[in-house]
């Protein structure tokens, strides 16, 4: 992740004697990296559909929903309630098979293309370590191809250069596996093969230079963490192909493209058959849920048990019930996904006149819900990290974002992170929030 730190003009003192507090005893002040470095001192009060205080009192329009998972906004009754319901008169913690399991994997399994059989787990991480694990299995292969400036969990196993450091990573057509941090024993980053995405002769090249060794392609459909990169027309059918032809498993992280993008994630909106998909965030829409599955061929060696698996609090009640209350209403009530579809899209139209207008060089990607908005060079689209990293104006974005909070608008304050447009996002919030950016744009000054 980029360091950058956010800088607003709001009141933030009760904010930051709290923080102050709370780092007295949990290390950093933060239990996650990313909040940490990004220097986030803001500390929350309470949330209301799309909007939320903090403990100075400010309110602000929320566009980073809790990193994402936030798909019908904060305290969304309908699920909330489910929960509730499930654990005042089921109880919590079962560790046997029970009935809306079957509901919710039902689910799954039929709306996204390929899915046979799935596993809960309860984080992105450990559905993407156990898709890896699955991966190597299958084929008896150890290596991975993943791709520079994308995220998928912050274990040994994936943790390899998704931001690394240029000097580090060498070249752009042989890039080098980058340990994301200390303590990631070299051992693991040789098992990763990162390239630059939106790339095929990348790929194909890997595969020449590494036959019989690759174990899968892993890659998130849409790039949401290095901003909002879509794929190039044809890429991922191109990735597809080329992992058949070599016997590679191809895995697609829905972390946050599901249930978002369409109902059936990103795979449904390309039209893409994966051997292994996963997904978290927007499953449980706030509460901890997380799953994979693939083609019953791949998802058998799970079934038999040959694959290890495990987790005490994989299909916890609150977990499933959140999951089954979320897609039931999705799946029930298509206009919900439309409607966050046509308020992104106005949202990115809208973000990047407002900030052109006054007078910056900017670009604003996305596809539907999802979106980011570059400070750049002139260039016309970002494709890929290295172009990110080259052509996007990092600290430019930070004084953005501190003059967006300063007028209620929240964004993350990494610039490769994403906006995400909710349910509840209404259109007068949208509008608020283009208002905002062109009085952001123009304080910041050219
Ligand atoms: C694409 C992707 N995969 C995996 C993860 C890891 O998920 P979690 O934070 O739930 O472990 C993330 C988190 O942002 C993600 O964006």
């Amino acid at each position: 992740m980029t360091h950058v730190t956010a800088q607003t003009t709001v009141s933030l003192e009760k904010s930051q004697e709290l923080f102050q507090r709370i780092a007295g005893s949990v290390a950093g002040g933060e239990s996650n990296y990313v909040r940490v470095k990004n220097g986030l001192e803001m500390c929350f009060d309470r949330g209301e559909g799309a909007r939320f205080w903090d403990v100075d009192g400010n309110e602000y329009i929320d566009f980073s929903l809790g990193y994402g998972p936030l798909i019908f906004g904060h305290k969304p009754p309908a699920v909330t309630q489910a929960v509730v319901d499930m654990i005042t008169t089921r109880g919590v913690q079962f560790t046997f098979p029970y009935d809306l399991e079957a509901d919710v994997a039902e689910m799954l399994v039929s709306s996204v293309h390929g899915v046979d059989l799935i596993r809960f787990c309860t984080t992105g991480t450990e559905a993407v370590s156990a898709a890896i694990r699955l991966a190597r299995a299958y084929t008896g292969r150890d290596k991975i191809v993943k791709f520079e400036g994308q995220y998928h969990g912050w274990t040994d196993t994936m943790f390899i250069s998704s931001y690394p450091d240029l000097e580090r990573a060498g070249p752009d057509d042989r890039p080098r596996p980058v340990p994301g941090s200390k303590g990631t024993p070299r051992a693991a980053a040789e098992l990763i093969l990162p390239l630059g995405w939106n790339d095929v002769e990348a790929v194909e090249r890997a595969f020449a230079e590494h036959p019989g060794e690759i174990a899968a392609v892993l890659t998130e459909p849409i790039m949401c963490n290095c901003g909002v990169i879509p794929p190039k027309p044809g890429y991922l059918q191109e990735l597809r192909r080329i992992t058949r032809e070599h016997g590679a498993l191809l895995i697609v992280d829905e972390v946050k493209t599901g249930f978002r993008v369409a109902l059936g994630g990103a795979t449904e909106y390309l039209g893409l058959r994966p051997d292994i998909v996963t997904w978290a965030k927007a499953l449980g829409a706030g509460f901890p849920v997380a799953a994979f599955g693939g083609t019953r061929e791949v998802m058998d060696l799970e079934a038999r048990n040959e694959v290890m698996h495990g987790g005490t609090y994989n299909a916890h009640t609150v977990a499933i019930a959140a999951a089954r209350a979320t897609l039931t209403i999705l799946r029930d009530d298509p206009e919900l996904l439309a409607s966050i579809w046509r308020r992104g899209e106005r949202l990115k139209a809208g973000l990047q006149e407002a900030v052109r207008s006054a007078g910056h060089q900017a670009v604003c990607q996305g596809v539907g819900p999802l979106l980011q908005l570059y400070f750049t060079d002139g260039v016309e689209e970002i494709t890929d990290y290295r172009s990110a990293l080259r052509h996007v104006d990092m600290e430019k974005f930070s004084d953005f974002q501190g003059a967006f909070q300063d007028r209620g608008i929240y964004i993350h304050p990494d610039p490769l992170e994403c906006f995400y447009v909710s349910t509840v996002h209404s259109d007068a919030d949208v509008d608020e929030a283009i208002e905002a950016a062109g009085e952001a744009a123009h304080a910041i000054g050219r």
